[in-house]
């Protein structure tokens, strides 16, 4: 009898040590054995709530860790997008300015300060352009960014870049031509202003490793009933094979003595936006005879 009593409890108390075991694998870190007077079980029992007590002490130090570090990267996020926005106040402002020293409104200027100016110019809207990815990066690096479609009409939108990057390119003695393939009128639900980010980087690219090349071709077409491809191509520097597949990482900028490069972001945004997108982007390149960069995206989500 006091046998069968016996084996009772310890199959009782096996059963309740092993619920309460799994219980605190699954999560419930607050889960204890209760006490009892059986002297093998209370000491066992005593065990194995020690245990779980250090079990869960160090799962609570581990979320307040996760906690404080998401509090510290918020915070840091804050801190870039709050200081990038606010140092393209200046550089927009020196931009204004140098116009009114190129349209002569400041008076006559020699060709010499001319050159000087243009030249002044073209490194500030390089800032403004590196400023403005270092803040796409930020935000789209910031937990559950969400893209905000709206419907854009793809060749005036593209028509709409080109224009906007007019007085750069042409700083620089580039000529950039658009062709489109498909139907005048198409349209995409997209993140209007994240894709043009895009576009903008990759032709700020094709103008900076243009060499000295003056064209540059940005074309839209048709790849299936359900996408389409925006192709950005330059016939310049090219890209080296054993550098291509470096080229999307972050960071990542090349070393050509030829070109003008920057912190490497531009084609680190590029991929993650287009990705963002469910679409994608690819290169084809050959050193010395240019680059074409296409993205491919669906006209739906
Ligand atoms: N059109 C291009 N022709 C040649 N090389 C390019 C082109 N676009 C990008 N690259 C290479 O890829 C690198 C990474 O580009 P990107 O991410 O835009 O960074 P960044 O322009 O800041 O260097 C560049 O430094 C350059 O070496
Ligand atoms: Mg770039």
């Amino acid at each position: 009898m006091i046998l069968i009593k016996k084996l009772e409890t310890r199959d009782l108390f096996l059963k309740k040590a092993k619920n309460a075991i799994n219980s605190v694998r699954y999560g419930n870190i607050y889960e204890r054995l209760e006490d009892t007077n059986n002297k093998d079980i209370k000491e066992i029992t005593g065990i194995l709530n020690e245990l779980f007590e250090s079990i869960t002490d160090r799962e609570k130090m581990i979320r307040e860790n996760i906690e404080r570090e998401n509090e510290a990267k918020i915070l840091k996020n804050d801190f870039m997008a709050t200081l990038t926005h606010d140092l393209k106040v200046p550089i927009i402002a020196q931009d204004n300015t140098f116009d009114l020293f190129l349209t002569k409104k400041f008076g006559e200027i020699t060709p010499i300060q001319e050159e000087v100016i243009k030249k002044m110019k073209i490194s500030n809207i390089d800032l403004k352009y590196l400023v403005d990815t270092l803040l796409e990066t930020y935000k789209i690096e910031q937990t559950n960014i969400e893209i905000k479609r709206t419907n854009v009409v793809l060749e005036s939108f593209i028509k709409d870049i080109i224009s906007q990057l007019e007085s750069i390119y042409s700083l620089h003695g580039k000529n950039v031509n658009f062709k489109n393939e498909l139907p005048s009128g198409a349209s995409a639900d997209l993140d209007n202003f994240l894709i043009k980010r895009v576009i903008q980087n990759l032709i700020l690219n094709a103008i900076s490793h243009s060499g000295h090349s003056e064209n540059i071709d940005i074309t839209l077409k048709k790849n299936d009933k359900d996408s389409f491809k925006i192709s950005v191509q330059d016939y310049g520097l090219g890209i080296d094979k054993r550098e291509v597949e470096k080229i999307f990482k972050k960071y990542y900028s090349g070393s050509t003595k030829f070109s003008r490069s920057g912190v490497g972001l531009g084609l680190y945004l590029c991929n993650k936006v287009v990705k963002l997108h469910g679409g994608k982007i690819e290169v084809s390149t050959k050193e010395n005879k240019g680059s074409k960069f296409t993205v491919t995206l669906n006209y739906k989500e």
